[in-house]
């Protein structure tokens, strides 16, 4: 399937970066939004500097998009307001714009954490309640909810990614689970932004097939992508790999600790 005119946001970012350069050949046009300036680097590409609270701004850089792969935003614990300004509000902007204009399909980058507090010892998948572990948890919870709604309500077609670990190669003993390389970051993306239409809305764990993943692969009724890297060929590499993990620990690790959070609350 054309991919049509694609628009990114959080361009600049990690995931931004390699997913603009895979994209750029495919796609007939990028739309590539980021509040840091960006430098055009292909004809087929158009930057846009622009502030994802700034609801006028959004809309007017994703007039034209088939389709948009919303990447930016605040990526980890921060305070509450700093999150629900750039996370919460900056989706709500993008669907607006998608709603208002037309957009094909809204891929959400949602995240992991959003189900951070369930314990590695339980397979979990997309059906069961969040269980945020932090505030930038909480704030991905209502971009997944806020595309419910404009699916549900106004007929968006909609599909959130769940990220694990997104690691040019998995470092640390966790994610050994979460890691998601970047081949099947672009399998991910790719299946999201081309799923036919027929799919208004959908919720999938973005992580590869690790060996000892605490995650559900994703429905291919879907999401059609089944992932090919693993994070156990890394093991070797990753001090404390061989220690057996706690099936009762939370999957977040440490993330889940409560002084992860206490550093942005009030003391
Ligand atoms: N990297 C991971 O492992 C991972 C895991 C789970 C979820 N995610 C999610 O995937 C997305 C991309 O992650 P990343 O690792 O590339 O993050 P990143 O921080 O590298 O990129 C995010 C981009 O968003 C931009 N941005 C932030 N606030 C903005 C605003 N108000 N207006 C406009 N642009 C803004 C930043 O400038 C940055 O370029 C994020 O939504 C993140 O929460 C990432």
């Amino acid at each position: 399937m054309s991919l049509g005119t694609v628009a990114i946001t959080g361009a600049a970012g990690t995931i931004g970066s390699v997913a603009r350069e895979a994209l750029r050949g495919e796609a007939d046009r990028l739309i590539l939004l980021d509040r840091v300036p960006l430098r055009q680097e292909a004809e087929n590409e158009d930057t846009h500097c622009v502030d994802l609270r700034d609801a006028a701004a959004v809309e007017a850089a994703l007039a034209g998009a088939d389709r948009v792969l919303h990447l930016g935003g605040v990526p980890d614990e921060a305070p509450l307001p700093d999150l629900l300004e750039a996370n919460v509000l900056g989706t709500h902007h993008v669907l607006e714009a998608a709603r208002r204009t037309g957009i094909e399909r809204v891929v959400l980058a949602s995240s992991n954490r959003v189900t951070g507090f369930y314990a590695t010892g339980h397979l979990t998948g997309p059906q069961e309640p969040v269980r945020p572990d932090g505030l930038y948890g909480v704030s991905k919870a209502a971009v997944e909810a806020l595309g419910r709604l404009y699916a549900d309500k106004f007929g968006l077609s909609v599909i959130c990614l769940r990220i694990g670990s997104f690691e040019r190669v998995p470092a640390e003993p966790r994610h050994l689970a979460t890691w998601l390389s970047p081949r099947d970051a672009l399998g991910y993306i790719r299946a999201a932004l081309t799923a036919p239409p027929s799919t208004r809305f959908a919720t999938a764990y973005a992580v590869s097939a690790n060996t000892r993943r605490f995650w559900e692969l994703p429905d291919p009724a879907g999401l059609a992508y089944t992932p090919v890297d693993d994070a156990e060929l890394h093991a070797g590499a990753i001090p404390g790999a061989d220690r057996p993990a706690d099936p009762a620990a939370p999957q977040a690790g440490p993330y889940a600790l409560p002084e992860f959070t206490l550093r942005h609350l009030r003391p």
